[in-house]
C-alpha cells in the first residue's frame, strides 16, 4: 500500500507539473526544429486494428509536404520528410516531375530539388524501422511531361511488394510497412481520393470563413469515411494572390489556424466516439495537432 500512495502522489505530482505549470505548453503550431518527448509513440498505427479500412482511419498528413524553402510566400513546412513521419505524418503530398528520364520532387518554387526515387527509399527505410506503419503517397504530377510522370514511377515500383498501386482501398493488416499511393486525375495509381475542398478554398481573406469551411469539410468527411476512396481535407490555405491578404503567408494562416483545429477536434472527439475524419492535410502542424488527431482513432 505504501509504495501504491507513494507512486501516486509522484504521479499526481508530475500531473500538476505537467498541466497545471503553464511552461509545458501544447504545441498547435510549429515553426521550429522538431523535439520528441522521450515518450512519444512514433508507432501509432500498431494500434489501429487489422481489418480497418485504411479509408476509416483518420490520419495526420501536410499539404505540399516538401515546401520547406522558397520564402514565405512558398513555405509551408519547417520540418523535413523524416521528422515529419517521426511526429506520427502519415500521408504525404508530393509534387513531381519528369524531366528527360528522370523524376524529381519539386520544393515550391526554388529550384532545389531531390529525385522521387530518393525520397521514395525514405520513406521505405522509415517504414523498415516501424513496420506496423503505412505512408499513404499522393503524387501529383506537375509542369510539363504529366503523362510521364505515372509512367515512370510505374516503372521504378514494377513488382514492388512494398508498394500498394492496386485501386481496392486495403485493410490496416494488408499495407503495414508498405507506401499505399493515391491517385487523382492526372495519376491512376493506387486508391482513389475524394476531396472535400471545392476549387479556390485554398485561398483564404477571413479567418473566421476558413474556420467554417474546415468545420464542414470534416463533417463531410466524416460522413464519408470508409468508402472505396481516401477523404482528404485541408486545413491549410494562403492569401497570397489577393491584393487585400498578401500578408497572410501559409505560415501567418496556420498559426491562427492550427490551435483552432486543435480545438475543433477536441471537442469532436468528445462529442463523436469511434468517428472518423479521414485524412486532415495541414501546414507547420505542431506534435499536440497531431496527437489530437490520432487520438480520434481510439
Ligand atoms: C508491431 O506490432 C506488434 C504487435 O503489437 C508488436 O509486437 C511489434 O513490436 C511491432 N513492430 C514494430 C517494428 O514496431
Amino acid at each position: 500500500m505504501k509504495t501504491t500512495g507513494r507512486y501516486l502522489f509522484a504521479h499526481l505530482y508530475m500531473s500538476v507539473l505537467h498541466f497545471g505549470g503553464g511552461f509545458c505548453q501544447d504545441e498547435y503550431f510549429s515553426d521550429n526544429a522538431l523535439q520528441l518527448p522521450e515518450s512519444y509513440k512514433i508507432g501509432w498505427m500498431e494500434a489501429i486494428d487489422d481489418a480497418k479500412f485504411i479509408s476509416d482511419i483518420t490520419i495526420p498528413g501536410t499539404h505540399d509536404t516538401m515546401a520547406l524553402y522558397g520564402g514565405p510566400a512558398a513555405e509551408c513546412q519547417v520540418w523535413d520528410l523524416w521528422d515529419q513521419l517521426r511526429a506520427g505524418i502519415r500521408y504525404l503530398d508530393l509534387r513531381v516531375v519528369a524531366l528527360e528520364n528522370k523524376l524529381y520532387v519539386v520544393h515550391g518554387i526554388v529550384n532545389q530539388h531531390k529525385s522521387f526515387f530518393a525520397v521514395l527509399n525514405m520513406i521505405k527505410g522509415f517504414l523498415s524501422e516501424f513496420r506496423n506503419e503505412t505512408v499513404l503517397l499522393r503524387v501529383k504530377p506537375e509542369l510539363f511531361g504529366k503523362n510521364n510522370v505515372e509512367k515512370q514511377v510505374s516503372k521504378m515500383i514494377n513488382d514492388d511488394e512494398t508498394v500498394w498501386v492496386k485501386s481496392d482501398m486495403p485493410t490496416m493488416g494488408k499495407v503495414r510497412g508498405k507506401v499505399v499511393f493515391i491517385q487523382k486525375s492526372s495519376f491512376r495509381l493506387g486508391v482513389p481520393l475524394l476531396e472535400t475542398d471545392n476549387q479556390g478554398d485554398y485561398k483564404v481573406s477571413l479567418i473566421a470563413d476558413k474556420e467554417k469551411k474546415i468545420g464542414k469539410h470534416l463533417r463531410q468527411a466524416s460522413e464519408q469515411c470508409g468508402g472505396n476512396s481516401v477523404i482528404l481535407s485541408y486545413s491549410s490555405g494562403t492569401g497570397i494572390g489577393k491584393p487585400l491578404t498578401m500578408h497572410l503567408t501559409p505560415k501567418k494562416l496556420a498559426v491562427k489556424i492550427n490551435p483552432w483545429l486543435a480545438q475543433y477536434l477536441g471537442q469532436f472527439s468528445i462529442i463523436h466516439t469511434k468517428a472518423c475524419l479521414g485524412v486532415v492535410a495541414m501546414d507547420f502542424p505542431g506534435i499536440d495537432l497531431i496527437q489530437r488527431l490520432i487520438k480520434i482513432n481510439h
